[in-house]
C-alpha cells in the first residue's frame, strides 16, 4: 500500500472529524500540481464505497460487490475528480476560457469548476441528446452552451481543433491532467478495502475512466507484484460499442446517452488496461442496461444513471456466464446520479402516481392494508 494514503484520512484527535478538502489537497503528491498551482475545488472525492448484497443475491452471484458511488461528487458524477485538476491547471496557465465536448457530465463539471474559478466555460453538446439534468447544470452554472447538429465524436473533433488555436484550454480527458485526477478513485477504493478488488467493472464511453483507474491501481501498487491488481472489466452499450467491435461506429445509439460515443479518444488507454490487467470488454443491450438500472434502485435504494448501469448489466452477464469465482472481491464504479436523467427514470419505472381525493379512506384503499 502506498505509504500515507490511508493515514491522511485519519483524524489527528479522535473527537475531531476529518475535514475533507478535495482531491488535490488530499493527493497533491500524486498529481501534476505544485505549491504555485491555484486549487480550484468543490471538495470532490472521498465518495462512499457501498456494499450491495441485495443486488448480488438478486442476480444469483456468490461474491462481494462494492459500488464506488461517484454521484456523491459535487456535480453528481465522477468527472469532478479530473475537473478540479484540469481547471486548476488552466488557471495556473492564465487561461481565460475552458472548453469541452460532452455527452453531459463533463460539461456540467467543467461549467461548475469554471464558475468557481471565475473563468469562462464553453460546452459543445450533441443537440437533443443530453439528459435533462445535465443540460440544466451547464445552463445554471453559466456555461456558454452550444448544441451542435451532430454527435459527441464530431463535437470533440471541433473542440480539439479549437484547442490547437491556443485561444481556449481543452478540459476533455484528452487533456492528460483529467486522467490524473480521476485515478484518485482507485486510490480511495484500495484505501477503503485495504487491498485492490479482484475485478473492477465500469462503463466505457470515451474510455478515459478505465484508463484512469488502471493508472491509479498500478501506481498504488507500483512496489508490489502485479497479482495485487484487479482485472478491469469494461462495458459498452451494444449500439455504441466501438472497442468491442474493433472499429469506430459512425452513428452510435443507446439509451445510456452518457456513453453514446463511436470513436473513443482514450481507445489506446483502454486497450492497455484490458491487456495488462488480463481484463475483458463486452457489450450490453439497452434492455439489459435498463433492467440493471431498475434492479439496483429497487434492491438497494441506489439511483444511478443508465450509463452506470451498463457496468451492472456487465456483472449480471458475467454472473450468468460463471466468470466471477465464488468469494471474489468485486468493485464497480457508479459514474453518475440517476436524477440527472429523469426522463429515462420515469419511463423505466413504468408506473405513475395514483391520484386520489384528499381523504384518508381513499389513501387507505390504495395502501391495501
Ligand atoms: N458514465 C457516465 C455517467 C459518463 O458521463 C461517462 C462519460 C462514462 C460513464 C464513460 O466514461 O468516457 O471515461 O469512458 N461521459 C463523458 C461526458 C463522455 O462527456 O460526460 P469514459
Amino acid at each position: 500500500m502506498k505509504p500515507g494514503l490511508r493515514s491522511q484520512t485519519q483524524p489527528t484527535h479522535p473527537s475531531r472529524p476529518v475535514v475533507w478538502k478535495g482531491v488535490i489537497h488530499h493527493y497533491a503528491r500524486y498529481l501534476p500540481v505544485s505549491k504555485s498551482t491555484p486549487v480550484i475545488t468543490l471538495q470532490e472525492g472521498n465518495t462512499p464505497l457501498i456494499r450491495v448484497s441485495n443486488f448480488v443475491e438478486a442476480c444469483g452471484g456468490e461474491f462481494e460487490l462494492w459500488l464506488k458511488c461517484e454521484a456523491m461528487n459535487p456535480t453528481c458524477s465522477f468527472k469532478d475528480r479530473g475537473m478540479t485538476v484540469a481547471v486548476s491547471k488552466a488557471v495556473e496557465k492564465h487561461a481565460k476560457v475552458v472548453i469541452c465536448a460532452s455527452t453531459g457530465n463533463t460539461s456540467a463539471s467543467a461549467a461548475a469548476y469554471a464558475a468557481r474559478a471565475k473563468i469562462r466555460c464553453v460546452v459543445l453538446l450533441p443537440h437533443g441528446k443530453i439528459a435533462l439534468g445535465k443540460l440544466a447544470q451547464a445552463l445554471m452554472y453559466g456555461a456558454t452552451t452550444v448544441a451542435i447538429d451532430g454527435n459527441f465524436d464530431e463535437a470533440l473533433r471541433i473542440v480539439r481543433e479549437l484547442g490547437e488555436t491556443g485561444l481556449v484550454e481543452v478540459v476533455n480527458s484528452v487533456n492528460p491532467v483529467r486522467i490524473e485526477g480521476q485515478k484518485t478513485a482507485a486510490f480511495e477504493i484500495c484505501d477503503h478495502l485495504g487491498r485492490a478488488p479482484d475485478f473492477h467493472f465500469l462503463p466505457v464511453g470515451n474510455a478515459g475512466n478505465i484508463t484512469a483507474y488502471w493508472k491509479g491501481y498500478t501506481e498504488y501498487f507500483s512496489d508490489k507484484e502485479t497479482s495485487s491488481l484487479p482485472r478491469m472489466f469494461g462495458y459498452q452499450a451494444s449500439g455504441a460499442a466501438p472497442i468491442v467491435e474493433g472499429r469506430p461506429i459512425d452513428k452510435p445509439e443507446t439509451v445510456a446517452s452518457a456513453i453514446r460515443i463511436g470513436n473513443p479518444a482514450s481507445w489506446e488507454g483502454a486497450a492497455k488496461a484490458l491487456k495488462e490487467s488480463n481484463g475483458h470488454i463486452d457489450k450490453v443491450t439497452d434492455a439489459e442496461i435498463l433492467a440493471a438500472y431498475q434492479l439496483l434502485a429497487r434492491a438497494e435504494g441506489l439511483f444511478v444513471e443508465p450509463a452506470s448501469a451498463a457496468a451492472l448489466a456487465g456483472i449480471i452477464q458475467c454472473t450468468k456466464q460463471n466468470l466471477i469465482p465464488k468469494g471474489s472481491l468485486v468493485a464497480a464504479t457508479m459514474t453518475g446520479h440517476g436524477l440527472k436523467d429523469p426522463d429515462n427514470a420515469i419511463k423505466t419505472a413504468g408506473v405513475e402516481p395514483v391520484v386520489v381525493p384528499a381523504q384518508r379512506e381513499a389513501v387507505l384503499k390504495v395502501i391495501g392494508v
